[in-house]
């Protein structure tokens, strides 16, 4: 299959890269993945998978690395686990173990060396091929009642080229992301990319949106990321392949559009941001919230 780019067919696939070391989680993250950490009761990385099959794409694969077998078995079945649950008529604790295996087809390819994120995304190639494909990055743990892919989907229909999702942040923060240069439209929540930076000085960033981890790229932008050189961290940066992607004409695949979110999203690989999804997403919950909202107000109240 020649992979040219301007595909224009629908959506599939998702793409999760999850071979990061986790290491601003340490000790929590020396045995365990990241991605397994809980928010709440469910590892992180379920919600994006279920995020990414509410959009419709529930073809999922794992660009995975060494030490995420705990992941590979969260998708799969437990038999063991399964078999004691139903011979305890336990059928809402059994759906809860059934529903990862579920929820999607997932598929694995690991990255081998540890060369950046477009390099993980590259990995992806031979299985989505010449279509065009979304990539959900873990980290960003977008609320499940706020969803933007849909959003993402609908402007890659339209206009074809990559989308990526885009936050306003305060400028002090702006060296954490990817951070473009845009013009408006008239849409009020899409923009034109015209340049891309991978985590600028607060001095030099084209603007105060940052690029958050859900991206519909062409598949033009496999060709693109071979030939994209080491750039910051001497990583492999996918920043970089959009950079080039933003300038390309759009017969070619080129073009890059920025869906502006405005929705409640956490960093759950930020500690501070992780405690703080874990609590809010738990204070909204019919179980839990209740109880830890009461706990929380008397708590808060108690503080200095
Ligand atoms: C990656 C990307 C960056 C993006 C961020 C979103 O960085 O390289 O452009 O803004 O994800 O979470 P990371 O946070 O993996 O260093």
């Amino acid at each position: 299959m020649t992979t040219i780019g301007g595909y224009t067919g629908a959506v599939r696939k998702a793409v999760v890269p999850a071979a990061g070391l986790g290491t601003r989680f340490l000790p929590a993250t020396k045995a365990t993945p990241k991605e397994m950490l809980p928010v709440v009761d469910k590892p992180a990385i379920q919600y994006v998978v279920e995020e990414a099959v509410a959009a419709g794409l529930d073809d999922v694969l794992f660009i995975t690395g060494r030490s995420k077998r705990p992941l590979e078995d969260h998708f799969d079945r437990n038999f063991e686990l399964e078999e004691a649950l139903s011979r305890k008529g336990d059928e809402e604790r059994l759906a809860l173990v059934t529903e990862s295996t579920d929820l999607a087809l997932i598929h694995y390819v690991r990255q081998g060396d540890p060369l950046g994120l477009g390099h993980a995304v590259l990995m992806a190639q031979s299985h989505v091929g010449n279509e065009p494909f979304a990539v959900l990055l873990g980290d960003d743990l977008i609320d499940p009642r706020d969803p933007v892919l849909p959003r993402m989907l609908a402007i890659r229909e339209e206009f074809g080229g990559s989308v990526i999702c885009l936050m306003e942040v305060p400028r002090e923060s702006i060296s954490l992301y990817g951070c473009p240069a845009v013009t408006p439209t008239d849409e009020a929540d899409v923009v034109i990319v015209t340049d891309l930076v991978e985590k600028p000085d607060v001095a030099d960033a084209p603007s105060t949106l940052a690029v958050i981890g859900r991206y519909l790229l062409d598949p033009a932008a496999f060709a693109v990321l071979a030939r994209t050189e080491p750039g910051r961290g001497g990583e492999i940066q996918l920043t970089d392949a959009l950079r080039v992607l933003a300038t390309m004409p759009s017969e070619e695949g080129g073009g890059v559009r920025g869906v502006v979110f405005s929705g409640r999203r956490y960093d759950t690989g930020d500690r501070l941001s992780y405690l703080q999804a874990s609590i809010m997403l738990a204070s909204e919950r019919e179980d839990l919230g209740p109880d830890l909202r009461d706990w929380l107000k008397e708590f808060v109240a108690g503080l200095q």
